[in-house]
């Protein structure tokens, strides 16, 4: 089987979109790969963070993970962190990869203009990633559109790296849902949902509990044409049937059916309730998981054994190519 690799940064808690986006289509695809997920909490380094909350948002994404139905019998599940090969390996495509092609890098560029204090770690994030993928010989990488850009540096940074000093790396591809690859924020439609949105009516979080989930998609924008029609002209409509579709499991066309003669007041209070039916039930599983700490930690060790397993093998004849001496 080929293998799936990926990953959430736990800078924050995770979203209703990180659920869409990614986890949603790595539980669909976990009997179809050998797959390997990690919270990515290296990553999560790259921007200010308190340590405690980094630890927290670290046991409880690892628990969400279990939580929304990854099997570690199946796939390998760890932290980051835990696997050192990951920053040995970043060192190795940060000097193989340009300044100008990672200048270019739209993320970078974003969050480099919202904030006064850029680290040299988030000019290095894709060179992260790129480390994180490549250990595993990754063929798949399920990821929401935002991430496509780093999936394809790190194509790039395998191509040079195997022309370079032999076939070394399998050459990963992303994969993007088709629908949910970009679920938008409920106050502001024209922007991502994204965890460290200062407007938390913008953004419903896995762990919320039902009346905020109610509360927040009553707020929802919706548009002025009356019209419950997906279209590029009524973002909030288009993005509230997009997540209807997908806690339903249908396509968008056939959730605008659904709506056909209703009113925005239903399609809000409809869509809650999907995403309370799908979300309720994870958030009970997360409350037991994070209740045993022990528990959480062993399946952390186990996660980690696996995956060091296949990265030390990866290491060594990536550091046997490039001319390291091995003793
Ligand atoms: P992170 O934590 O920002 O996002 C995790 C996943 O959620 C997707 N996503 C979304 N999808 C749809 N709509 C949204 N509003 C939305 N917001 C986030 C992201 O595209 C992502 O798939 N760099 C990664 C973490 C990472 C990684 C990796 C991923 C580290 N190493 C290796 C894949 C492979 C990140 O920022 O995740």
């Amino acid at each position: 089987m080929d293998t799936l690799y990926s990953a959430t940064k736990p800078t924050n808690k995770l979203t209703l979109g990180n659920y869409i986006g990614a986890i949603k289509s790595w539980l669909d695809m976990q009997n179809n790969y050998d797959c390997i997920f990690a919270v990515a909490d290296l990553h999560s380094l790259t921007v200010n963070i308190d340590r405690n909350e980094l630890k927290e948002n670290t046991y409880k994404q690892f628990a969400t993970f279990l939580a929304c139905g990854l099997d570690p019998d199946k796939s390998i599940i760890y932290c980051q962190s835990h696997v050192r090969e990951h920053a040995e390996l970043a060192w190795i495509m940060n000097c193989n990869t340009y300044f100008g092609e990672a200048s270019r890098m739209t993320q970078f560029k974003d969050k480099k203009q919202k904030n006064v204090n850029v680290s040299v770690g988030l000019f290095a994030y894709p060179m992260l990633m790129s480390a994180d993928i490549l250990l595993f010989n990754t063929s798949v990488v399920p990821v929401g559109i935002d991430q496509k850009q780093h999936v394809e540096i790190c194509r790039d940074i395998a191509e040079r790296f195997n022309s370079k000093y032999g076939e070394t790396f399998t050459i990963p591809a992303p994969f993007i849902p088709s629908t949910g690859y970009k679920i938008m924020g409920l106050q502001d439609p024209t922007k991502k949902m994204s965890k460290s949105d200062d407007n938390e009516n913008d953004v419903i979080y896995i762990e919320d509990d039902d009346n905020t989930i109610r509360r927040k998609f009553k707020r929802a924008v919706t548009d002025s044409l009356n019209r419950i029609k997906y279209c590029d002209e009524q973002k909030g409509v288009s993005n509230l049937l997009t997540i209807y579709a997908s806690m339903k499991n249908i396509p968008i066309d056939e959730a605008e059916r659904f709506f056909e003669g209703k009113g925005y007041g239903e399609l809000k209070s409809l869509t809650a309730q999907s995403v309370i039916d799908v979300l309720s039930p994870i958030r009970n599983k997360i409350n037991e998981l994070m209740a045993n700490k022990p528990y959480l930690e062993e399946m952390m060790r186990c996660g980690a054994e696996r995956a060091s397993r296949i990265a030390s093998k990866t290491l060594s004849k990536v550091y046997r190519r490039v001319g390291l001496v091995q003793v």
